[in-house]
């Protein structure tokens, strides 16, 4: 055989193994999940989730808005500076878009820096109802119990046994979270609390949110809107790179993702006895 047939048996043979394998139900195979599937385990985080961090940048203030940023006691310096801040979030929406929905008070900074005209950002992370059963720490069994980082980082401390700091129960770099940036819009009839859509949103919303009941529109303390964040463009972590997929999900494929789809899935720790890094395991 000529060198350039045997290299190229070689390849072929070699391409098949690799194809062979890459179908393998072997658990030592990982498969990373497509954009799309991504896009099903978002959805389902975004309809079990009740919290986000919604972002936001401050506006460059005109002589003319002074006195708007005079009247919220805002410190020089912040013109396009960045603003994160936890919100509440639902899921609400007959459309099923995958568009979260919001309770905008219209005091609250966000949503000040929305009508000055920011666009958004919200993030949403997947948090586990049960702890796993199985650590990735699980592989020291047998030796001495070490701190983890984080309870280090977390407890100001690190001579004084008194003082224990409980670390997370769980992996959170190993689970699921994403951002969506898009911009906020009102929703029509959202804030008529006799008609169709604002019935059925408050009905909705506070199932989440019980406490929200107190400041849905039409409250008396707070003037409140209820929006949906459009969202324009997903960026997905899903976890650790071998095994999740890292990038952008296409705005269609989220759009596309049915009740029915997400309602199947199942995400880490909707289970007990979960196994957390279970490659670890075998090692
Ligand atoms: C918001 O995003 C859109 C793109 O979707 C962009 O055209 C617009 O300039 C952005 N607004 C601000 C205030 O940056």
């Amino acid at each position: 055989m000529k060198p350039a047939t045997i290299a190229s048996t070689l390849l072929s043979c070699c391409a098949v193994a690799a194809a062979a394998a890459a179908v393998s139900p072997s658990d030592h195979e990982l498969r990373i999940p497509t954009s799309y599937e991504s896009a099903v385990l978002g959805r389902r985080i975004l309809a079990l989730t009740p919290l986000g961090t919604i972002s936001t940048v401050f506006p460059q203030d005109k002589p003319s808005r002074n006195d708007v940023a005079a009247e919220a006691r805002r410190p020089a310096g912040l013109d396009g500076m960045p603003y994160g801040l936890m919100e509440y979030i639902s899921d609400c929406e007959d459309d099923e878009l995958g568009n979260p929905t919001i309770l905008a008070i219209t005091i609250g900074t966000t949503f000040k820096n929305v009508v000055a005209g920011s666009n958004v950002s919200l993030a949403v992370q997947w948090t586990p109802p049960h702890p796993p059963a199985k650590r990735i720490e699980s592989t020291q069994t047998g030796r001495r119990r070490r701190r983890s980082w984080l309870s280090y980082f977390l407890s100001l401390e690190t001579n004084e046994g008194h003082h224990d700091v409980t670390p997370l129960p769980y992996s959170a770099a190993n689970l699921p979270r994403f951002s969506l940036i898009g911009h906020l819009e009102p929703i029509k009839g959202g804030d008529d609390r006799q008609g169709d859509v604002g019935s059925r949103l408050a009905r909705c919303f506070v199932k989440t949110h019980p406490d929200a009941r107190y400041w849905l529109p039409g409250n008396h303390i707070h003037e409140a809107h209820f929006v949906r964040l459009v969202v324009e463009q997903i960026y997905w972590v899903g976890g650790f790179g071998d095994r999740a997929f890292i990038g952008w999900i296409p705005v269609e494929e989220w759009q596309k993702v049915t009740r029915d789809e997400w309602q199947k899935a199942r995400l880490p720790g909707e289970k007990k006895g979960w196994k957390e890094w279970s490659v670890w395991e075998d090692l």
